[in-house]
């Protein structure tokens, strides 16, 4: 099975079998398949965080689980549980529409609803984990169910258990969020509050947030049904102030938010343009134009091929600047 309409980087690797599944009943039951267990598995939500390096010989379970509705109420807060098979950025559209607050500045992130608890997603100064409550999950190798609450999950900067300790070891049916009926803006990070001035917003409020999240989003970053793409390739690594304050003298432009008193969190972002990969193209892959965190594939590149162009980027970055990037994106 041609896995290229699975993942959004667009690379047309192959898998031995294909199973979709739109409820957490047949995941158990199919866990249970004497050949299914002895089958290697790769578990897909959108296919937006993944890089196919070859292809599967094994099993992939395309998550399908569909479903929102409303668990709890009381006069702050409304509970949600959703489908891990929703679409993430139809479900925040949902929130907003109805004014359910938390999730507008995570606007547009590709991908489904059960991959964003695996790596936290987060933009524009708001990670799911603010929102995030619980959610429930099916052992792969025992079938069993699992709640995992906020705690549990252990979330990081573009991190949780599922990436870590649990990796692997875990299929997400679905999620609980716990959503504000009085919403507190979080416009003070990069371009929102001067997108929301252009755009003419007089009065604050979490459509035009969702709206100037989704301009400045369009502005910088591919649409994956135009150029392949995972989103940002790296994590923005974070170093000691000590090495920012050694490197501000050789680059005083170079940018850094401050994370604690020993931590800088620097943009990878600028650190790889600053090497000069910006925009570069290498045959049927590159550099975004406007973002170099974002590698593309511009139709029939190899996830070989970009995660070469990885490398190269990593080697380069950490001979310049002493800094070694960590892929956000998982390779398969
Ligand atoms: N920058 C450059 N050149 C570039 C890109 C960025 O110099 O080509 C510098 C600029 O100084 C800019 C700064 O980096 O001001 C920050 O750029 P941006 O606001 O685009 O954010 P980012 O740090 O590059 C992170 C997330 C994005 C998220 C944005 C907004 C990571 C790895 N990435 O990118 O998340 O949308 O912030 O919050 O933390 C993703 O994870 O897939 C993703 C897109």
């Amino acid at each position: 099975v041609s896995l290229k309409s699975y993942n959004t980087f667009g690379i047309d690797a192959t898998a031995r079998y294909l199973v979709e599944v739109d409820n957490d009943e047949d995941i158990q039951t199919l866990l249970q398949l004497p050949d299914v267990q002895t089958l290697p598995k790769l578990i897909l939500g959108g296919g937006s965080n993944l890089l196919l390096t070859q292809d599967f010989n094994g099993l992939v379970v395309k998550i399908n689980i569909k479903g929102i509705r409303t668990v709890k109420e009381d006069q702050e807060n409304v509970w949600v549980r959703v489908g891990a098979g929703e679409n993430w950025h139809e479900f925040v559209l949902y929130c907003v529409e109805r004014g359910l607050a938390g999730l507008e500045n995570l606007s547009l992130i590709p991908g489904t609803v059960g991959a964003a608890p695996m790596q936290n997603i987060g933009a524009y100064g708001v990670e799911i984990k603010d929102t995030f409550e619980r959610l429930e999950a099916v052992h792969i190798l025992t079938g069993q169910k699992r709640v995992f609450t906020n705690e549990e999950c252990r979330f990081g900067y573009r991190d949780s258990v599922f990436k870590n300790e649990l990796k692997g070891e875990y299929i997400i049916c679905n999620v609980q969020f716990k959503l504000q009926k009085t919403p507190v803006f979080h416009v003070s990070y990069g371009d929102i509050q001067k997108t929301l001035d252009q755009m003419g917003v007089k009065e604050l409020n979490i459509k035009a947030i969702s709206d100037a999240v989704i301009k400045i989003r369009r502005s910088k970053l591919p649409d994956p049904v135009e150029i392949g793409n995972a989103g940002s390739f790296f994590k923005n690594p974070e170093i000691s102030v000590m090495q920012y304050e050694h490197l501000k003298l050789m680059y005083p432009e170079i940018p850094g938010y401050v994370i604690n008193n020993e931590v800088v969190k620097v943009p990878a972002g600028w650190l790889i343009e600053q090497c000069g990969w910006k925009g570069k193209r290498f045959g049927s892959i590159g550099v975004h134009a406007r973002q170099a965190l974002v590698l593309v594939n511009y139709g029939g590149g190899k996830g070989t091929e970009i995660k070469q162009l990885a490398e190269k980027i990593q080697s380069s970055v950490e001979e310049q600047f002493g800094i070694r990037l960590h892929t956000e994106v998982n390779f398969i």
